[in-house]
């Protein structure tokens, strides 16, 4: 019996190397496998294209027995599964990650030679017509960024991935280096074909060693395909900042991860002072199957508006059914928290949902109509940001949210600029008085002189509100990069729509 079990690192935070040495020492053959990106289930134990999960080393006689009570039916058509649209996720759980045989016999490197056969200026053209953005976050038409690094001068140029996930709630980005490092690769190799690039780095977080593990066997398993361009993977030291592009490229430079200031684009003086393209894992695994099925015909014709394609979503947080589901842009928060998740794993009602990451908005349930779009949540004061949504149920407390935003920020800050360096721990402060109605956090910042001098003066509630919009007004428009600006989101959406949680 050949029984396929996944290696990604939530599979195997989850017990699934415990469960592959049971089968073995059962006498089976096994597979280890991308994960299917179904979280709850894992380890998903398949055979013959039946699921058992979560499954234990003590299920492994029932399961072999076809007695198991942990039988989930047919993987592929699990309504999970059935219910997506995976084009960037379309080998998960179905290949070896590092095979390269798995790889072409299921459409691998087909982009790659298509690409090849084109000149660079059709490849952008391509790419332009795919209506791609950019997926770390900030949409940002791939094309136009890609047609930049070609139009500009130089002879040395480099294509740079950002795999620096920062956001809390996201995996996508290490679900596909982990599963599908040869799509990443292709991507990288592509865009570098229409760029003129020669080199390319992966920057990757240190918490991601598997990720990083999968890469370098990858990579070195595709040299000679991907020759003459190469390959690196440089790996982070846990700066959340790192993940902004400039503070990235300073760090691969070896620099201290500070943020640079725009202009000059990294598209025109990126890395080493080179026109560089910097693109999400997301965006560069999106390009092979542009190029092998044609980016206005298969790409374009997917999603809404101006947000073409399909989205990795991430559900995460306190959600029943947690995990990785791509699907055309459009989909509401709805159908994604309530129909596909299944509402919390505690059982108690939604409460808000947060989207986009630590800076994105916190959403309430009377807003689940919107629909996943980058313009629609844009008019809603919210991002969808790297496509993460975290759910949280009727016990949070808004307010403590709104305070971890800004010591999260505190403590994340590069301190280049002043609103959030300086902004982020006045931010604190101002939360603690006023969920204290007027006191203060009982710890920390009693001695403050300004914070005496507010209580001397009798500053009101209605005062600290209205200090509180001014420093969000100043974060948002005067930081250098969207730590500082973005802050504002989750403290202004909490205190918008959970007021009694800010001692109202
Ligand atoms: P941005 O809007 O400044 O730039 C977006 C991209 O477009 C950048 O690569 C920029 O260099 C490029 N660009 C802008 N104008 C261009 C032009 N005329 N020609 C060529 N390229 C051009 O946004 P930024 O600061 O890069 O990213 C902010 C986003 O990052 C936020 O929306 C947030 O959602 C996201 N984010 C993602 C995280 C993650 O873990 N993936 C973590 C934190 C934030
Ligand atoms: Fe650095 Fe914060 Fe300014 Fe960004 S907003 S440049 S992280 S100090």
């Amino acid at each position: 019996t050949t029984v396929r079990i996944s290696d990604d690192a939530l599979a195997l935070a989850c017990g699934a190397d415990g469960v592959a040495a049971a089968f073995a020492a059962a006498g089976c053959t096994v597979e280890r496998v991308s994960s299917w990106g179904m979280h709850w289930l894992e380890p998903l134990v398949e055979i013959d294209g039946l699921g058992f999960g979560p499954a234990t080393p003590a299920d492994v006689t029932a399961i072999l027995d076809g007695t198991s009570s942990k039988a989930v039916g047919r993987i592929a058509d699990h309504p999970f599964i059935a219910g997506q649209q995976r084009l960037t996720f379309a080998r998960a759980g179905r290949t070896r990650p590092t095979s390269l045989g798995d790889y072409i016999a299921t459409g691998g490197w087909a982009g790659l030679t298509r690409a090849r056969a084109m000149t660079a200026a059709e490849v952008l053209t391509e790419v332009t017509a795919s209506g791609l953005r950019g997926r770390g976050g900030a949409g940002f038409p791939a094309g136009i960024k890609w047609q930049t690094v070609a139009n500009a001068p130089g002879t040395r140029k480099y294509v740079v991935c950002n795999a620096d996930e920062g956001d809390s709630g996201t995996f996508a980005d290490r679900m596909l280096m982990e599963g599908d490092p040869f799509q990443l690769i292709e991507g990288m190799v592509i865009a570098a074909h229409a760029v003129g690039a020669g080199q390319g780095y992966i920057y990757v977080r240190s918490e991601y060693p598997h990720a990083i593990a999968k890469l370098n066997a990858a990579i070195a398993l595709a040299a000679e395909h991907i020759a003459p361009f190469k390959i690196e993977v440089r790996v982070g030291a846990g700066a959340y900042v790192c993940g902004e592009e400039t503070s990235l490229l300073n760090s691969i430079e070896g620099k201290r991860g500070e943020v640079r200031a725009k202009p000059p684009l990294p598209a025109l003086e990126g890395l080493f002072g080179c026109p560089t393209v910097v693109n999400n894992v997301l965006t560069l695994a999106a390009i092979p199957h542009i190029l092998s099925e044609g980016g206005a015909a298969l790409y374009a014709s997917l999603g809404v508006d101006r947000s073409k394609g399909t989205m990795p979503i991430q559900l995460a947080g306190n959600i029943k059914h947690g995990g990785l589901y791509e699907t055309a842009f459009g989909i509401t928060l709805d159908d994604l928290v309530n129909r596909i998740g299944g509402g919390t794993a505690s059982g108690r009602p939604v409460k808000a949902v947060q989207v986009g990451g630590p800076l994105g908005a916190y959403i309430p349930p009377a807003q689940f109509h919107l629909p996943f779009d980058y313009e629609a949540y844009t008019v809603a004061d919210a991002l969808i940001g790297h496509g993460g949504v975290t759910v949280f149920d009727d016990s949070a407390d808004m307010g403590a949210m709104a305070r971890f935003a800004f010591t999260f920020c505190a403590a994340e800050s590069c301190g280049k600029c002043t609103p959030c360096r300086i902004g982020s721990t006045r931010g604190v402060e101002l939360i603690d008085r006023i969920r204290s109605g007027g006191k203060g956090a009982p710890d920390a910042v009693e001695s403050l002189p300004q914070m005496h001098n507010a209580r001397k003066a009798g500053r009101s509630r209605a005062d600290d509100l209205q200090l509180l919009e001014d420093l969000a007004e100043t974060m948002k428009f005067g930081s250098l990069c969207a730590l500082g600006g973005f802050t504002p989101y989750p403290v202004m959406s909490a205190l918008k729509h959970w007021p009694e949680d800010f001692g109202e």
